[in-house]
């Protein structure tokens, strides 16, 4: 069955480790996933955009393969549905197929419409026991070939919104989505500190997490970071597993060229990425802890 995520976030910040958001692209995407998660008795959040829902149907066809391979492949440890960047629209629609968590972010808005369209979002989402997930600053990152720099997140707006019974907050600290450009300042450490002070008690969400260094990962757990969201790693090393599958000829050997073989690869290496993050981010076992 799915959860909430905020069950699992709670326990990951008081407990001091993380869990990882992996999101997902299509179906081998969320099977490796689950395989590896149940194999590493792990809770796991499955981040879906809007682009990649839609890519891959819609909402529902996302939340009714999630539910089917939850139950098929008997997975025990807890799921996590949950809306990545979500527009205040998508959010609506992703809670009506069946969501059971909602990342709502007005962080491209003014400071007051964020807050007033994240509370409406909280109150939706609480009634339907859906966990969400708000965000502060933007996440840079590459759009139209241009890098933009990550944003630092205002402490004084990160407590405002802390406060609007949200369950766990994105705040900008420099993080950008994609593969980090070779002059990447890193995270910004006393920004983070003095987020967790303003925002009190609240599991904070890290995104960007492909390629930050591994000590600036374990350095932001520390200071409060409970959710790491990973996408493009898996990408990558999905591409690799396939072009290698090619450039070895394995397609033209057999039956390669049938599709269950040609994305078996690509499949394997995302599992082997998401098995390393887990022990990585100190959450094995977390489905028992
Ligand atoms: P990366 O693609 O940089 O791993 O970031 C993922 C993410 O933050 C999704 O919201």
């Amino acid at each position: 069955m799915l959860v909430n995520a905020k069950e699992m976030l709670d326990k990951a910040y008081e407990n001091g480790y993380g869990i990882g958001q992996f999101n997902i692209n299509n179906l081998e995407w969320t099977k490796a996933i689950l395989e590896a998660c149940e194999e590493k008795k792990s809770a796991v959040i499955l981040g879906v955009s809007e682009g990649a829902a839609k890519y891959m149907g819609g909402f529902n066809v996302v939340s009714k393969m999630v539910e089917g391979l939850d139950k098929d492949l008997n997975i025990t440890v807890p799921v996590a549905l949950h809306l990545d960047h979500g527009s205040y629209e998508g959010a609506k629609k992703a809670l009506d197929a069946g969501f059971t968590s909602i990342m709502f972010d007005g962080s491209s808005l003014p400071i007051d419409e964020n807050i007033e369209k994240t509370k409406e979002i909280v109150e939706l989402c609480h009634s339907k026991n859906v966990s969400v997930e708000a965000e502060v600053g933007g996440i840079g990152g590459e759009e139209d070939g241009v890098v933009s720099a990550g944003e630092l997140a205002d402490p004084e707006e990160c407590k405002k919104v802390a406060s609007l019974g949200i369950d766990f907050l994105a705040a900008g600290i420099g993080n950008i989505h994609g593969v980090y450009p070779e002059d990447w300042q890193g995270l910004n450490f006393k920004r983070l500190e003095e987020i967790k002070e303003a925002a009190g008690k609240i599991p904070l969400v890290l995104h960007g997490g492909t390629g930050i260094p591994e000590e600036q990962v374990k350095k932001a757990i520390e200071r409060g970071v409970s959710k790491i969201n990973i996408n493009t790693e898996c990408q990558i090393v999905f591409t690799e597993a396939t072009r290698k599958y090619f450039e070895e000829g394995k397609d033209k050997v057999g039956k390669g060229f049938d599709p269950r073989k040609v994305l078996k690869p690509g499949f394997e290496a995302i599992k082997d990425k998401v098995r390393e993050k887990i022990e990585f981010f100190e959450c094995e076992n977390s489905a028992e802890k």
